[in-house]
């Protein structure tokens, strides 16, 4: 093992101008005009599986997206680790707050600022790599090994459930390793073993037949955006819980260890608010902030259109409003119950004297790892000593939609060994992934093969 470590560090350079070409190809899943660089980025990857020296190497093709997928089943007997990442990236704007072209990586103070650095190529880079090395190396893995690389996650995953419907066999697995996520603080070794799920809905409610000039007619109609913010303000209570019946129903609460974990965590709730630029936190009371944002489910308005939005004035009752409201969703909520019950309440909340439409816009379950499983061991054993500091055990707030459909369909648990950042601004300008933290995934991911072969 210490000839495959040596190796990881001597190319890390190489590894790194081979980010960059990754890097490079705007791979953005939820543009129309973006659809041939989706196929350059899949061959790319794909190419990059061949030269790792897997055995075999598809691309997929899908009513989207292509699905790259590589295997080496060489260790009979062994377990199954089946490596899951996404090559598709969100959208550059707002473009002008880049300081470096999004699709030109440059390298700053240890940190490649490009789009998808950090979310997810750099991260799901780090695995081809480790498996490269130890065949290099060793000619051989610990453990059988396949790739499943897609390229709709950032658009809610829509044909990889069908895929892994149509190919469980091809998919068959024992543990699913992903790195799409956060540590909980740079050089701190982390394993997440929760990740919220969504439902995320659209609201419109409609008033008179045409604009109305709110002089003249001021008073005598309902103003769609005023009943609007009347409902909004009442999907939360005075105490921040979500004000929808039945809602906590079936939330997995916080055990009291958990509880304790999350306390013990070094965590300023006044630095976190400094740096967001609020004057204070605010939250479902009887909750840290920690509990709020990874294990407790939420509601938040998203976009809210309407009436004259553009330059200057315009003195109008518009005849119609609209909000985009999302939920973020913890074990075992579902989000088709969940999305049922707020459309139930949301026909409730609203007037006579405007009409309602809703539309549900997408989902996702939420999922937890079990911590005692052998594989988050074996993590936790190959991260420590990549690392050599003790692991920390955190939940996260985003999703991953088909984290859940793993686990239904292939009966297999995700073991989440994110190297990101939640500060390296994902989704945002100036997305980047730290090269220290690129390195480490790499021994990481090598480490833990060679742990579960064990
Ligand atoms: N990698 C993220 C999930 C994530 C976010 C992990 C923050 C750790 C910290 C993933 O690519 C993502 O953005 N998920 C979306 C899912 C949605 C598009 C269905 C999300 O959470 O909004
Ligand atoms: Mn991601
Ligand atoms: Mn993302």
């Amino acid at each position: 093992m210490d000839a495959v470590l040596k190796h990881i560090k001597n190319n890390h350079l190489l590894y790194i101008e081979e980010l960059k070409e990754l890097l490079r190809i705007p791979s953005i899943s939820t543009l129309e005009e973006n659809k041939g660089d989706m196929q350059r980025c899949a061959e790319y990857v794909a190419a990059k599986l061949s030269t790792a020296g897997l055995d075999r190497v598809d691309i997929f093709q899908t009513t989207g997206h292509p699905i790259v997928y590589g295997e080496w089943l060489g260790a009979p007997g062994k377990p199954t680790i089946l490596v899951y990442g996404h090559y598709d990236v969100q959208p550059v704007d707002p473009i002008d707050l880049w300081e470096s072209p999004p699709f030109e990586p440059t390298i700053k103070d240890g940190k490649i600022y490009a789009r998808g650095a950090t979310d997810d190529k750099g991260q799901m880079y780090m695995h081809i790599k480790s498996v490269e090395a130890l065949l290099k190396e060793t000619g051989k893995l610990p453990v059988n090994v396949k790739f499943l690389i897609e390229g709709e996650e950032e658009i809610g995953s829509p044909s990889l459930e069908p895929f892994i419907r149509a190919n469980a066999h091809l998919l068959k697995c024992d543990v699913v390793l992903i790195s799409d996520t956060s540590l909980y603080s740079p050089g701190v070794p982390t394993l997440t073993y929760g990740l919220r799920g969504l439902s995320y809905l659209e609201v419109e409610l409609i008033g008179p037949n045409r604009d109305l000039h709110s002089g003249t007619f001021g008073g005598a109609v309902a103003n769609p955006i005023n009943a609007l913010a009347r409902i909004i303000a009442q999907l939360h209570d005075k105490n921040g819980k979500v004000a929808i019946p039945g809602f906590y129903d079936d939330v997995l609460n916080l055990t009291s260890l958990e509880r304790k974990n999350f306390a013990r965590l070094k965590f300023s709730e006044k630095n976190y608010a400094k740096e967001l630029g609020v004057a204070e936190l605010q939250g479902e009371k009887g909750f840290s902030t920690l509990e709020r944002t990874w294990a407790r489910p939420t509601l938040d308005c998203n976009g809210i259109f309407g009436g004259w939005t553009g330059q200057g004035a315009k003195t109008v009752i518009p005849s119609k409003a609209t909000a985009k409201i999302s939920m973020r969703l913890v074990p075992n909520q579902d989000p088709k119950k969940i999305a049922k019950y707020f459309e139930k309440q949301i026909r409730q909340l609203t007037p006579k004297s405007v009409k309602i439409k809703v539309t549900s816009l997408h989902g996702a379950y939420p999922a937890i790892t079990p911590l005692g499983h052998p594989a988050t061991k074996a993590a936790t054993r190959a991260m420590e000593k990549a690392f050599g500091k003790k692991i920390v055990y955190m939940r996260e707030g985003g999703s991953i939609p088909i984290v859940a459909t793993f686990d239904k369909l292939l009966k297999a648990p995700s073991v989440l060994m994110g190297l990101g950042l939640n500060t390296e601004n994902l989704h945002s300008p100036n997305e980047h992934f730290n090269l220290t933290h690129f390195g480490l995934g790499i021994q990481s991911s090598a480490l833990f093969l060679e742990e579960m072969g064990k």
